[in-house]
């Protein structure tokens, strides 16, 4: 079983997905650092010296042809399901997982590491929520595609658990 953790920046597929994968005894896998692995560079880099599109396709690319061990939890890149047919993709070889969370929820979550995020890594708080609100509103149609739909705020593990085991 492949579970496909989906969401904006900083809704937290990541730490979930940790905390899931230790509580049903599956692995955990972060797309975006398979991604690093694999160009042995940062995202950050990578964006600079090829631009966006060639990241989305690559991304894509990793999505899709990376070795998934039998039963885990994967975190994807917060765009990975609104380009090419990567959403189609997911719903198809696993669960999607969409953890919903407000702009304003985003943007304080997203303020302390935007750094190492190309596509805020120069923003002012302003411009910050700004951007979420536009991006989110770009985005939500593919998100909402998701087999799950979940309350990000104050999400727990345990709570992630029994939404899952509805379709398990
Ligand atoms: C991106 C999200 C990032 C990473 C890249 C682009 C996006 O992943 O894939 O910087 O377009 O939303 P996280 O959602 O894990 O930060």
């Amino acid at each position: 079983m492949k579970i496909f953790l989906i969401g904006f920046m900083g809704c937290g597929k990541s730490t979930l997905g940790k905390k899931l994968a230790a509580k049903l005894g599956y692995d955990f896998i972060d797309l975006d650092q398979v991604f690093e692995d694999q160009i042995a560079s940062s995202i950050g880099e990578y964006f600079a010296a090829n631009g966006e599109d060639a990241f989305r396709a690559l991304e894509s690319k990793v999505l899709k042809e990376h070795n998934y061990p039998s039963n885990c939890i994967v975190a994807t890149g917060g765009g990975a399901p609104c380009y090419f047919d990567n959403m189609e993709w997911m719903n198809n070889n696993g669960i999607t997982f969409y953890i919903e969370m407000p702009p304003i929820a985003l943007a304080k979550r997203l303020e302390k590491g935007k750094e190492k995020r190309p596509l805020l890594r120069d923003m002012s708080e302003e411009q910050l929520i700004k951007f979420i609100e536009s991006k989110l509103t770009e985005r939500e149609s593919f998100y909402k595609r998701a087999a799950l739909i979940v309350d990000g705020i104050n999400l727990t593990p345990d709570r992630a658990l029994a939404q899952l085991s509805q379709t398990f």
